[in-house]
């Protein structure tokens, strides 16, 4: 028998790392569990007014990078304090960035893969400010890769558990996607 609840969630997030450079070309990153990719080469994440916020504004581009279980205390530490407030945020953070090839964006050097975005169109609703972005590129360390393609079981990305507040490692390949099915058929 199920419980009726007046409220429901989405529950694990990924942990997306979302970094910018500011008017000024000094990078910032902050943590962004409300982020989802909406086409094949497109994602939309939800942004309350943070710096990030103010520099995806001022450039129109910024890198996602997923969180990985050995980055996990820098990565949280940038989803909780701001650059507006700490302007020593990244070297506190152990994060260095590199600037990418194909957008005015870091990329984060500690984080295995990032993929590099440009802004399509910014939404201002329900007080947040949807950013619609185009992914144009990634970046990938070869130490994740296996046949050229990014290997999850080497890349140890972290899910966000909204219920417990923390984060969770990824388990074992339970099922093949669009064949574990075929045995019904
Ligand atoms: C697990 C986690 C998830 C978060 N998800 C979001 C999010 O989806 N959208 C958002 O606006 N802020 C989110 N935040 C908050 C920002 O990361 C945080 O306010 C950050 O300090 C902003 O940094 P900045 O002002 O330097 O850009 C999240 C924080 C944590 C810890």
């Amino acid at each position: 028998m199920k419980k009726s609840f007046d409220k429901g969630f989405i529950t694990p997030h990924p942990v997306f790392i979302i970094a910018t450079y500011d008017e000024n070309g000094i990078p910032d990153a902050m943590n962004a569990a409300w982020c989802g990719q909406i086409a094949g080469n497109k994602l939309a994440i939800s942004l309350s007014a943070h710096r990030t916020t103010t520099n995806i504004k001022t450039n129109q581009a910024f890198t996602v990078s997923f969180a990985t279980k050995e980055t996990v205390e820098a990565c949280d530490y940038v989803g909780i304090v701001s650059a507006d407030k700490e302007p020593d945020k990244m070297a506190k953070s152990g994060f260095t960035v590199t600037k990418s090839d194909k957008v005015n964006a870091p990329v984060i050097d500690q984080l295995p893969v990032a993929i590099e975005c440009k802004v399509i169109e910014l939404q201002e609703e329900f007080g947040e400010t949807r950013v619609v972005a185009e992914v144009v590129g990634m970046k990938a360390d070869e130490s994740v890769l296996t046949d050229n393609k990014v290997d999850l079981e080497k890349l140890h990305p972290i899910m966000f558990d909204t219920v417990a507040l923390c984060y969770r490692e990824i388990g074992a390949n339970v099922g093949g996607a669009w064949t574990a099915g075929k045995k019904l058929m």
